[in-house]
């Protein structure tokens, strides 16, 4: 029987930290809002819960609370920072604010005979950050760990099989973080840890197969992770029966159209490449302003792929690469594999399928990589950075033309071939033609020649970002190669903003 972890979520930036790492230790989990009801909970019979953190102070009215009959289901629950400071507040215990608030790495002193810290040492950096402390625990409840500044760092009721810990174990900052989740799911909870990327495979196939029966799908393949994978897993699900329509607009990088065209012609699936490239510039001719761009770009995608699909008839399943953190997000049902067709992101409303299929709707970004390569996709595409929509056009300021595209994607060849070299990579990076010319001289020549700016972006999820701090010499090297490869380079720039204020592309 599947084992099911319950992560429910109070607001904290990490619920998907904390359910990606319940499942890196074999555990299925899924993350469902805090306000849940324990009937729900009952039916869906999960051996542990998580409560994440989140920005409230509990004391104060309004602030979020589960159901307080979980804390009678027998199930045990973990709370972690805010979700501490909930069960003990709702359990009867005291949570005030702190007199001196902790922020950041701190030593805590475990106590390593409670079954939570089991195996670790007594002494362990953990990362806190809180402004309020559980004051006193309720009746049952012993402390299990503290730091110089709270005494209550982490408690247990063992008999009810209810521990808190007021610091963050997900994260990587927390030394031995994971062993503490795991020693929640395995000695608490009891779990046997069967949760396995092939049985999603299988059980999407064999659910494929029931649903499509010897129908046709459609999907538009943009060539990145989601699109690819979702490909991949329907090619082997449903040989021969899905056609995959991949619009290329002439705003790729460097190789990639023909990288794609490369991967899934070799597969069972009927593959159609539209060179609409033509089509895409002449629309974007004269426009400047980059919201116009982007619609530009979104609605001749979709016209064109209407087209396409109106050329081969009446295909009624449309599939998509949706992932579970777009479906917590839009806050939709979970678990579902197929739903109602409304609006299917940049493509025409008005397409008459009967249904879309989601196969990859469970799953978190890094399993759909792991799942790729499961399936046989080579790293160049599932370990793909993400690439927006509308492509290279938004890394050009002004108007996009021939010319200005091959020079940014050239510069972006460059920057991507030379950062592929370091062992720890930014998360994002790319080139920019910036639209601003300046003064320099190459041989005993003056130039006045087009500025290029590179972007580099440390992030967890791309709401936030921090720019990289790459080295002077990989910077040099990159700089040094693009004016030497790009005749009409004469400045190479490097962006040092952080998201806010600035976002990931410069349009
Ligand atoms: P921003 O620029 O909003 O980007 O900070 C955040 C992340 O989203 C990507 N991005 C897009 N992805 N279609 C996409 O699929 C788009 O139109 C789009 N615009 C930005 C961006 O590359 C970054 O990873």
């Amino acid at each position: 029987m599947k084992e099911l972890v319950l992560v429910l979520d109070f607001g904290g930036q990490y619920k998907e930290l904390i359910a990606r790492t319940v499942r890196r230790l074999s555990v299925y989990s899924e993350i469902r809002p805090g306000s849940i009801g324990a009937n729900e909970i009952k039916d869906l019979n999960p051996i542990g819960i998580i409560l994440t953190g989140g920005p409230n102070s509990v004391y104060l009215p309004g602030s979020p609370k589960c159901d307080p009959e979980i804390f009678q289901l027998g199930i045990p629950i973990l709370g972690i920072c805010y979700g501490m400071q909930m069960m003990c507040h709702m359990l009867g215990g005291d949570v005030r604010p702190c007199e001196k608030s902790e922020y950041g790495r701190v030593k805590a002193f475990l106590k390593t005979d409670s079954v939570l810290f089991a195996g670790l040492k007594e002494d362990n950096t953990v990362l806190m950050s809180h402004t309020d402390f559980v004051y006193k625990l309720p009746d049952g409840f012993v402390s299990i760990g503290a730091t110089a500044d709270c005494p209550r760092a982490a408690c247990a009721c063992p008999s009810k099989k209810l521990y808190g810990v007021q610091f963050h174990p997900e994260v990587e900052h927390t030394d031995n973080g994971q062993k503490m989740i795991g020693n929640f799911l395995f000695n608490v909870c009891g779990a046997k840890g069967n949760y396995r990327l092939d049985d999603y495979i299988h059980t999407q196939i064999r659910q494929i197969r029931e649903i499509v029966g010897g129908q046709k799908v459609l999907l538009a393949l943009s060539g990145g992770v989601d699109s690819s994978v979702c490909a991949s897993l329907l090619s082997k699900a449903i040989p021969g029966q899905l056609t995959c329509i991949f619009v290329d607009h002439g705003f790729m990088r460097q190789n990639e159209g023909d990288e794609i065209e490369r991967v899934f012609s070799a597969r069972k699936l009927n593959f159609i490449r539209v060179n609409a490239q033509q089509r895409f510039l002449s629309r974007l001719k004269n426009v400047t302003d980059p919201e116009e761009k982007r619609k530009i770009i979104g609605d001749e995608f979709a016209r064109v792929f209407e087209e396409e699909a109106g050329k081969l008839g009446n295909i009624p399943f449309l599939a998509q690469g949706t992932i579970y953190p777009d479906v917590i997000e839009s806050g939709g049902k979970l678990g579902a594999t197929i739903k109602s067709h409304h609006n299917v992101g940049g493509l025409p409303k008005n397409l008459a399928f009967a249904q879309v299929i989601e196969p990859l709707a469970g799953l978190f970004k890094d399993e759909v990589r792991i799942l790729g390569r499961k399936l046989g996709l080579p790293a160049s595409i599932t370990g793909r950075q993400p690439f927006p929509g509308p492509g290279l056009a938004i890394r050009i300021m002004g108007e996009v033309t021939q010319e200005k595209l091959e020079i940014v994607r050239k510069a972006d060849f460059i920057m991507c071939e030379e950062i592929g070299k370091l062992k720890r990579k930014p998360q994002q990076y790319f080139a920019v033609y910036t639209g601003a010319r300046s003064v320099g001289i190459k041989g005993d020549d003056r130039t006045y020649d087009g500025v290029i700016a590179l972007r580099a972006v440390t992030t967890s999820d791309f709401m936030t970002c921090e720019y990289a701090p790459l080295s002077h010499q990989i910077l040099s090297r990159i700089s040094s190669r693009i004016t030497r490869e790009i005749p009409s380079v004469s400045r190479v720039v490097y962006d040092i903003t952080s998201k806010p204020p600035a976002t990931v592309e410069w349009e």
